[in-house]
């Protein structure tokens, strides 16, 4: 095998995505996995292009002027490569504001705001807790070569990475791992409710998942297909499984294939950010709860509103926001947030909070709610190029940004989430 090609590097940021990036002898622009700005390096090259260069750091040795922030990764399985948690090698105390400078350079690069601008408007929220904190995981069976037990994907890879524990994981559910086998290629999501200790599983198997223009099918464990053994039997099992967990001191219903926040802890910043970027849902007559999910915006911040509207595409996520808002004023809308318009005669919308999935609201999506001409909009975002485009084409439609709150919602991750606040 020939010996890979590697290049010295010496990036200056982190970048949307989670890579370093600095630029090579030769001027090209290089992206590099697992090294940290203002450090030096020897990177394996994966990927060479004309004007640009992907690299990544195969051992830590190969860094020869490390960064003071620079911390050895507490977990095994992430030392083995596993890409579950890609920024362990940073000191936590360091990852939100390194997620700060990266919503910074997105709005600044993408988003083309002045660099005064951006600087006035982004700022620091709060971090979850670095550890145990995800209440929700879904972990892959190995390959048979490798044995019956489960993995992580690594980064950009399709290869698994055996574990028999996870730190990031809630322990309800991270002490479940040890004991699981399951069949190789088949994905089990585990979710816990931190308010009750239940815990609901579903798998798909990769069949399911090839078979064109076919959603995820969850394999029926009662009809014997043995694709996950182990799980204790006060596992609720299957699509119709749910919990009850507790948000801001209201209790929430969460089916197993419906949305929830990495936890409940990030739940709740949510909810406060949201609040602190709209005061008006205070004293709003109807309110917008767009791509709501389980109503955990309804339910919670936008609580003192008269009427609350929901648009919501998966079924699941809508039954259970139907359980969650029932004893109060509400309409539930099952559709494509882009297709969806404010039926004539119905009161005007006085704020939008708007918590779209990664690729953003987009220019439909925009336009859906741009249509409603609401004062206020506050955008829930966990991409900050998505956040960029959006803010651009929300401007398009005279919506302005006000103020730029970062969460730290995925510490060990390069995931981040903003919550901004839009006026017209
Ligand atoms: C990031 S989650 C937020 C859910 C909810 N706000 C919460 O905090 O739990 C995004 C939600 O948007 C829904 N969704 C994705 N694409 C959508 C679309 N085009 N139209 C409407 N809803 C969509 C997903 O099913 C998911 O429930």
């Amino acid at each position: 095998m020939d010996t890979p090609r590697t290049v010295t590097v010496s990036p200056d940021r982190l970048v949307a995505g989670g890579e370093a990036m600095g630029r090579l002898d030769d001027g090209r622009v290089v992206f590099v996995r697992g090294v940290l700005p203002g450090e030096e390096a020897e990177a394996v090259v994966r990927n060479d292009r004309k004007d640009f260069v992907r690299a990544e750091l195969a051992s830590p040795d190969d860094v020869t002027e490390a960064s003071p922030q620079r911390v050895v990764p507490t977990c095994p399985h992430r030392v083995a490569g596993c890409g579950g948690c890609g920024w362990m090698h940073l000191d936590t105390r360091h990852q939100l504001e390194a997620k700060v400078e990266i919503v910074k350079e997105s709005l600044r690069r993408v988003g083309k705001l002045d660099v005064e601008v951006v600087e006035q408007l982004v700022e620091a929220g709060a971090s979850v807790e670095p550890y145990g904190y995800r209440t929700t995981i879904r972990l892959t069976g190995l390959p048979s070569k490798v044995g019956r037990g489960v993995g992580f994907r690594e980064e950009r890879s399709d290869e698994i990475v055996p574990i028999d524990h996870c730190q990031v994981a809630h322990e309800n559910i991270a002490r479940l791992i040890r004991n699981l086998t399951v069949a190789p290629g088949v994905e089990l999501t585990l979710r816990t409710s931190e308010a009750t200790g239940g815990v609901t599983a579903r798998w798909t198997k990769p069949e399911d998942r090839r078979r064109r223009g076919e959603k995820r099918r969850t394999i029926d464990a009662k009809k014997g297909e043995q694709a996950v053994s182990g799980l204790h039997s006060s596992v609720h099992i299957g699509d119709r499984a749910f919990l009850t967990e507790r948000v801001a001191d209201v209790n929430l219903r969460v089916s197993a294939p419906s949305f929830f926040q990495s936890g409940v802890q990030a739940a709740e910043l949510l909810v406060d950010a949201v609040e602190r970027a709209a005061p008006e849902l205070g004293r709003a007559k109807h309110a917008l709860d767009a791509y709501g999910g389980i109503g955990l915006f309804a339910a919670t911040v936008m609580r003192p509103a008269r009427h609350v509207t929901l648009v919501e595409s998966s079924r699941s996520a809508c039954l259970d926001a139907e359980a969650n808002l029932e004893g109060r004023s509400h309409t539930i809308v099952r559709s494509d947030m882009a297709k969806w318009a404010l039926p004539e005669g119905s009161p005007p919308i006085d704020v939008i909070v708007a918590d779209p999935a990664r690729p953003g609201l987009a220019k439909p999506g925009v336009g859906a709610l741009a249509a409603t001409e609401a004062p206020v909009l506050v955008l829930v975002s966990c991409d900050p190029v998505s956040l960029a485009r959006d803010t651009q084409l929300l401007a398009e439609h005279g919506y302005t940004a006000e103020r730029v709150e970062v969460l730290d919602l995925f510490p060990q991750t390069h995931h981040v989430e903003t919550v901004t606040r839009f006026v017209r």
